[in-house]
């Protein structure tokens, strides 16, 4: 393991994972990993060459061959994810890109292929990976790794709130069994399943806002990672 360091933030959608990633990105102007937008690419590659998503020796091959950029204007936020030299980046944010992210997700070829690719982000000055399985799988070794939960409600009901405010109609009950189907199917596959890893700590946002999650963790890597900025 090189001497630069990565901070994990994993758990399911919905935990404020992304916005922590990104302000800690910033804070830090550290290098950023969104695993999940991967995982979405990969998954809008598949529907665009009409992959199956249970095709999964064609799915290997287009995770290693996939021809995706994260265009950042500067170590740390995440301007435009590009496919193909096409930009994608609201594309993927879809719930059923999310969705069929997570049916390929379990393929083992694809997790293979995606490894390499991950583990590229790793560069000084460090990195803030945000995902399913950064802390368990492809940064065991993270100088600190957070792993953030909440209930599946709370979850469903700020997803909902995302949705109203970007004018998508969405409806509440629906989004709350389309999490529990997702969560169910990321946390039983057999390989990088979601779960903390061991020396991960679990925080649950379910009845903290924002700022308050954001001033615990801004603690935790004061405690971790030495000589940071203001
Ligand atoms: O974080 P997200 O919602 O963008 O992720 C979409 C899906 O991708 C998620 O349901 C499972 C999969 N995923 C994964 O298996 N491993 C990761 N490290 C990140 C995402």
């Amino acid at each position: 393991m090189s001497d630069i360091p990565v901070i994990t933030v994993d758990g399911p959608s919905g935990t404020g994972k992304g916005t922590i990633c990104s302000y800690l990105a910033d804070w830090l102007h550290w290098h950023f990993l969104d695993s999940g937008a991967l995982y979405r690419v990969l998954a809008l590659a598949a529907e665009k060459h009409h992959i199956a998503n249970d095709d999964e020796v064609a799915l290997g091959r287009l995770a290693g061959d996939l021809n995706v950029e994260f265009k950042v204007a500067e170590a740390g936020s995440l301007v435009e994810v590009v496919l193909d030299g096409q930009v994608v980046t609201d594309q993927i944010r879809t719930e059923t890109c999310g969705n069929a992210a997570s049916l390929i997700a379990p393929i083992a070829s694809v997790r293979q292929a995606l490894l390499a690719r991950q583990r590229a982000f790793h560069q000084a000055p460090g990195l803030i990976a945000d995902g399913r399985d950064m802390g368990t799988v492809v940064f065991p070794e993270a100088t600190l790794k957070i792993y953030l939960t909440a209930s599946a409600e709370e979850r469903a009901k700020r997803r909902y709130k995302q949705l109203k405010e970007k004018g998508i109609s969405a409806n509440l009950r629906d989004l709350s069994a389309a999490i529990a189907e997702r969560d169910e199917r990321d946390s039983t596959r057999a390989i990088s399943p979601l779960k903390p890893a061991e020396d991960a700590i679990v925080i649950d946002t379910s009845l903290l806002d924002i700022d308050a999650v954001l001033a615990n963790i801004s603690e935790l890597v004061r405690h971790k990672v030495p000589g940071l900025p203001k």
